[in-house]
């Protein structure tokens, strides 16, 4: 069964081609980055905008790349939630259309239901019931997956996600934007031990996630070195990178370990954005008591083939959308 996916939930715009919910034929991302680049963050009229130009030639793209065409599809899958709405309808309206000229069914998709599955596109998949761990710029979110579809909320940030919380420190400290990578190249020339910032662990078996303080913490650290040369000759920019990567990564860990121990589980999931810092991945794999799946790094950004996935399996189960769906920028996973 083929199933096209497309993602236009934020600032990229991705479709891709996906046989038997496995194997992505094809996996085109067109990146906004450039445009949002001045701006040190997503302008939604931009995104939208910019995903109404790029989508048609992204689909082609992905149908040419997978050697199909639209006739070969047997259905679509489209993100409808959570993410920007203007951004969303793009993708979703457009989804519509050829759905009705074409009679193709097609499925409307959580984005952190293509996160959490985007590991299905791997050779080596974890065995039910597994955690995941969704941190990206918008979610950081810690599940229980008991099988396809069914997925328990075991805890999520109460403010900053992750990704977030990197891509407004790299900014505070001048390092540029998208910030989680910049901070990764920039910490790996630091010592992470060097400043010991916040680990907000919250109370003592607590599965949510709080980065706000730790943002703000590093943001007056990074006022008080600016003005003190002394304190320059000491601590370099790269050094406050390291140690708030590692305060980042220390908390997932901890997060992480609990839930584990909680649900007695031993397979873990680590996707979204965030899940392509090399660090994370290093120090998750020494670290970890458990067996630990990473989608690759294609495969943990945004991306329609995660997409197609959580389609497949809701096509084939018989799920169909219509044309009164409609896309929605707040969308927990229990309401799916
Ligand atoms: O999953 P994603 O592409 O989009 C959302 O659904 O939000 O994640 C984007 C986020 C950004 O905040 C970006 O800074 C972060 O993932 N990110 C990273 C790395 N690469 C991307 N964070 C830390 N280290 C990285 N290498
Ligand atoms: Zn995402």
């Amino acid at each position: 069964m083929l199933v096209l996916g497309i993602d236009t939930s934020c600032d990229d715009t991705s479709a891709s081609v996906v046989k038997d919910g496995r194997c992505a034929l094809s996996n085109v991302v067109h990146s906004q980055i450039e445009l949002h680049h001045p701006h040190g963050g997503v302008v939604p009229e931009l995104a939208s905008r910019a995903h109404l130009r790029n989508i048609v030639p992204v689909v082609s793209e992905a149908l040419s790349k997978a050697g199909v065409s639209l006739d070969d599809i047997d259905g679509i899958a489209v993100t409808i939630g959570p993410g920007l709405i203007g951004s969303l309808l793009v993708g979703l309206y457009y989804v519509k259309a050829i759905s009705y000229t074409r009679k193709i069914p097609f499925v409307g998709i959580n984005h952190l239901e293509g996160h959490i599955l985007s590991i299905f596109l791997e050779e080596r998949v974890p065995d039910f019931p597994f955690i995941a761990l969704t941190v990206s710029g918008g979610h950081t979110c810690l599940y229980s997956v008991s099988d396809f579809g069914k997925y328990r909320l075991l805890g999520k940030t109460l403010d900053d996600a992750a990704g977030e919380a990197f891509d407004k420190v790299a900014k505070v400290l001048g390092l540029g934007y998208p910030g989680g990578i910049e901070i990764e190249r920039e910490a790996k020339k630091g010592d992470p031990k060097k400043i010991s910032f916040p680990r907000p662990y919250l109370s003592k078996d607590s599965l949510d996630f709080s980065f706000s303080g730790l943002k703000t913490s590093v943001s007056l650290f990074f006022k008080r070195w600016r003005d003190d040369p002394s304190l320059q000759k000491e601590v370099s920019i790269s050094d406050i990178a390291a140690s708030f990567q590692d305060a980042v990564v220390d908390v997932l860990i901890e997060k992480i370990r609990r839930a584990l121990r909680i649900t007695n589980t031993k397979d873990v999931v680590v996707a979204g954005g965030v899940a392509c810092n090399k660090r994370l991945r290093e120090r998750l794999l020494n670290e970890l008591n458990a067996r630990i799946y990473f989608p690759r790094p294609e495969f943990c950004t945004d991306n329609g083939a995660m997409i197609a996935v959580a389609g497949y399996h809701r096509l084939r189960k018989g799920e169909r959308a219509d044309l009164y769906t409609d896309a929605r920028s707040r969308y927990p996973i229990s309401e799916i």
